[in-house]
């Protein structure tokens, strides 16, 4: 793993800005791996500045989220379609036919999920995906204890992580309690990753994702195994 530590919260945006540029500007239509939480927004408002400069454009590209939350509409300003049309699509040239996440609202979710799988697949499996990391050790909603095989399936939200999400709805009864979730085999086989580790209360995981174990306990620990991957943080560990 390659490990770049930089100062603070806003030199990690700088950094993993300049990554995705980079993939941006050479990858004739690059497939796109994209996460949503507090971590990657400073990156997004940066992308746009970036987009306004006329320094890249995303009409070539197809993303592809990590998750969605069953139950929230794409209105629902705690659903991550919402999150990334105001954080990003809005704001550049993505065209929304080629801007995807899994439909929480799917009357059949099982089959959603294998369709959503497929469609990462048939597009030739993601070029860059960005991960964010959840105090447990999660990435997308691949909570500790999930397969490393895994393909994009249901998900029960443990309690820790719908306290940690709590802040982005009225009341933690508000959080819905499934999601949909890219699997950590779907992760593991995009060809790049970029891995945003920011803040005091991600050290003790970062360490353990780093230095300890390969072990479904903790699912981002499948990352020490993956041929390319960079973590962009501000802890020194
Ligand atoms: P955060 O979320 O960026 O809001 O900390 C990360 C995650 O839970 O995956």
């Amino acid at each position: 793993m390659n490990i770049i530590k930089v100062e603070n919260k806003e030199a990690l945006s700088i950094k993993a800005k300049e990554m995705f540029v980079d993939v941006l500007q050479n990858t004739v239509a690059p497939i796109l791996g994209l996460a949503t939480g507090s971590t990657p927004e400073g990156m997004y408002k940066l992308l746009i500045e970036s987009y306004q400069n006329g320094d890249i454009s995303f009409k070539n590209a197809l993303a592809f989220n990590l998750d969605e939350y069953v139950g929230l509409a794409p209105d629902h300003p705690a659903s991550y379609r919402y999150y990334m049309q105001h954080k990003l699509y809005n704001h550049v040239d993505t065209k929304r036919m080629n801007t995807f996440l899994p439909n929480g609202l799917a009357e059949d979710l099982d089959a959603e999920c294998i369709t959503y799988e497929k469609h990462i697949q048939e597009a030739g499996n993601l070029d860059f995906l960005v991960l964010g990391i959840g105090e447990n050790g999660h990435i997308g909603f691949n909570e500790p204890g999930t397969s490393f095989e895994s393909r994009t399936h249901i998900v029960t939200l443990t309690e820790n992580t719908r306290e940690v999400n709590a802040r982005f709805f009225d009341s933690i009864d508000e959080v819905p309690t499934e999601a949909l979730t890219m699997g950590l085999g779907t992760i593991m086989d995009a060809k790049q990753i970029m891995l945003l580790v920011q803040g005091e209360r991600k050290r003790e995981i970062l360490k353990k994702v780093i230095y300890g174990e390969v072990t479904e306990e903790v699912p981002a620990s499948i990352l020490q195994k993956h041929p390319n991957v960079t973590i962009i943080t501000d802890l020194d560990v």
